[in-house]
């Protein structure tokens, strides 16, 4: 009876260090969803792949954001971002009125126009501040998982290799 109950708890344990293993190995497998690396890129063109008019939800064009910064003026959190982003800049808080260049060319080329890497309110600083500020509270960490390659593309096929690039397209 003793030897039997023995023998059970033997079973039992090895069946449980078996499923053990096994959800590790799974684990282990799983690679992370890199777009544009490891599973195929949603975003290929870019700011206007999510920046988007989404009827029923929102406009978040760039071209709609902007008219309302050149109107209404900038909101609070942006405005401690760009401060953060650029210290040497002199920020009124109003947009100049670039809708119609937005909606005409390629983003994020014109805005490159006035915000060079050479000049005091450099594009990509405000940028990464803007989408890498507020942890779990930034959309774009939470419902983008705040990938590189949503906004950059890493060559990896035409030599050199390893160079990367900023995705660009036209709003829609
Ligand atoms: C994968 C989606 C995604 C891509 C690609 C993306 N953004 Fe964003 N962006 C967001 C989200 C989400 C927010 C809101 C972040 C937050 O919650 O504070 C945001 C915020 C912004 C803001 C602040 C104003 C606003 O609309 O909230 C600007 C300006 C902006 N993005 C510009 C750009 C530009 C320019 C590019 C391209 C170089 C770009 N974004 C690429 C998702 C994206
Ligand atoms: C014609 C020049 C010009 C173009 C084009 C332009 N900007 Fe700007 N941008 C400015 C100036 C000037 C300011 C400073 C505004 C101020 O005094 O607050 C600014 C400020 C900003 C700010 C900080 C908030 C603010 O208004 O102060 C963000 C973010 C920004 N620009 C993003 C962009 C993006 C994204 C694009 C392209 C879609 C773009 N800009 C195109 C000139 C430009
Ligand atoms: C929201 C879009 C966006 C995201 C997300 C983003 N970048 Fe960028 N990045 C840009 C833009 C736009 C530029 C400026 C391109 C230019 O000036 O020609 C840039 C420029 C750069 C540069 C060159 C800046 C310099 O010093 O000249 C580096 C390096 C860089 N990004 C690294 C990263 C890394 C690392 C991540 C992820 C942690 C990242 N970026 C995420 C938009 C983004």
């Amino acid at each position: 009876m003793q030897k039997k109950l023995l023998l059970a708890t033997i079973v039992g344990a090895l069946f449980i260090m078996a499923a053990v293993t096994m959800v590790y190995a799974e684990e282990a497998k799983k690679v992370p969803e890199i777009p544009g690396i490891t599973v195929k890129d949603a975003h290929p063109n870019g700011c206007v792949d999510c920046h988007r008019n989404v009827p029923d939800r929102a406009d978040y064009r760039l071209s709609t954001k902007i008219t309302e910064w050149a109107t209404k003026g900038v909101d609070d959190e942006i405005m401690e971002r760009a401060k953060a982003a650029w210290p040497t800049a002199s920020l009124s808080g109003k947009h100049p009125n670039v809708a119609g260049m937005i909606k005409s060319q390629k983003i994020p080329t014109t805005c490159l126009s006035c915000h060079g890497e050479d000049s005091s309110k450099p594009l990509y600083r405000v940028l990464h501040t803007i989408h890498y500020t507020g942890g779990a509270d930034n959309h774009f960490i939470s419902s983008y998982k705040g990938f590189c390659t949503q906004c950059h593309s890493v060559n990896l096929k035409k030599p050199p290799t390893g160079t990367m690039e900023v995705k660009i397209g036209k709003e829609s």
